[in-house]
């Protein structure tokens, strides 16, 4: 008689520590250890003795103890110690930033460190021999367009890192997200007026449509399936990690019905939109952020993504059998009570 035992396979996880890696730590470890399809994380940070690292480790003792959890350096400006934090590993979750903690960014070139970081990341996940690459990606935009919008960089240049690791890497499976919930706790999305009511005010009309994401637990949700079903089933896939789309007017409608707040659909203008991006992150991305919500605010209504898929070439449903959360269902989750 043979006995068959399974190895977990052990996924580093880019981003750990924030949002959307965040969730495919937490969406991995609830993978049953005795699970045919079970993981042990690898959590990449640049400090595992951070605050937010403490804050990961704090949520999983039990995990860290018996080894299925292990907080690792890494900095993805830096391929070697990228090389040390995926040796070994069966899979690895990437995201990269356009932002740089503690800096602004400046310049339209600022913003090509996340470029670089897309490449040291491809680069040691190709040495280390990893089996299967999940990443956080966005479309091209420029394309998207047809040439009008060619300036939105934060999502150009994660659509080329996804195509780099695409030609570089054996199976290559790309996540792209919806605008994150999480938006609305910045100032150029919500904020209250001088009556303090809820005023929802991104810069487009509220009978414009897009669809959105919750990035912690739906990134979380999505990935952990596709690791588990693997490159057989989803290599080379693009899945849309998007909630139906909503109107940027039901914002304040369902917040007010989960909240019990008066709220309005109030928008500010581009102007005053990318004038508030450029003071909190940088001039060098005002030009980025703007061309962004234009193209929001053109893009076809019978398409998902951004305006870049049908909503038959979604199959996320089908392959993985998940979607991702409503606004209710975010509102819900994180108890926001609105700025
Ligand atoms: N807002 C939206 O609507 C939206 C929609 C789609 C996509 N996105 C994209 O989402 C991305 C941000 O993702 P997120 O919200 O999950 O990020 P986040 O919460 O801001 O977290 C950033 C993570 O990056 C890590 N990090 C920072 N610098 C690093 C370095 N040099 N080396 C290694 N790790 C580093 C940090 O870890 P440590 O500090 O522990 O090192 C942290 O875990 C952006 O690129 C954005 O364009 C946003």
């Amino acid at each position: 008689m043979t006995t068959s035992t399974t190895t977990p396979r052990t996924i580093a996880v880019l981003g750990a520590t924030g949002n959307q890696g965040s969730g495919v730590v937490r969406a991995l470890l609830q993978k049953s250890p005795h699970h045919p399809a079970s993981f042990t994380v690898r959590a990449v940070t640049r400090d595992p003795s951070s605050p937010q690292a403490e804050r990961l480790r704090a949520i999983y003792p039990e995990e860290e103890v018996s080894g299925r959890l292990q907080l690792v350096p890494g900095d993805v400006y830096d391929v070697t110690s990228l090389e040390r934090a995926f040796d070994g590993v069966w899979g690895v979750f990437a995201v990269t930033n356009n932002r740089l903690p503690g800096q602004m960014i400046e310049t339209e070139e600022d913003l090509e460190h996340e470029l670089v970081a897309g490449r040291n990341i491809v680069a040691a996940a190709k040495v280390s021999g990893v089996r299967h690459f999940v990443i956080s990606s966005l479309p091209n935009l420029a394309d998207a367009s047809k040439g009008q919008f060619q300036k939105v960089f934060h999502f150009d240049h994660k659509f080329q890192i996804e195509q780099l690791a695409k030609s570089e890497l054996t199976a290559v499976t790309a996540l792209r997200p919806g605008l994150f919930y999480t938006n609305v706790q910045w100032v150029q999305y919500c904020r209250r007026n001088e009556n303090g009511i809820v005023r929802f005010c991104p810069p487009v009309p509220g009978n414009k449509t897009a669809d959105w994401t919750d990035p912690s637990y739906d990134i979380g949700i999505y990935a952990a399936e596709v690791f588990s079903l693997g490159p057989e089933k989803t290599a080379s896939k693009v899945y849309p990690v998007v909630s139906s789309k909503m109107r940027f007017a039901d914002l304040p409608a369902i917040f007010s019905t989960v909240r019990y707040q008066s709220a309005i659909f109030d928008p500010i203008s581009l102007d005053d939109w990318g004038a508030t991006v450029a003071r909190t992150v940088g001039k060098g991305y005002e030009e980025d952020i703007r061309q962004m919500m234009e193209w929001i605010a053109v893009a076809p209504d019978e398409k998902i993504c951004y305006g870049t898929m049908t909503p038959q070439e979604d199959c996320s449903g089908a392959d993985l059998g998940v979607r991702a959360s409503t606004f209710e269902e975010w509102l819900r989750r994180s108890g926001w009570q609105g700025p």
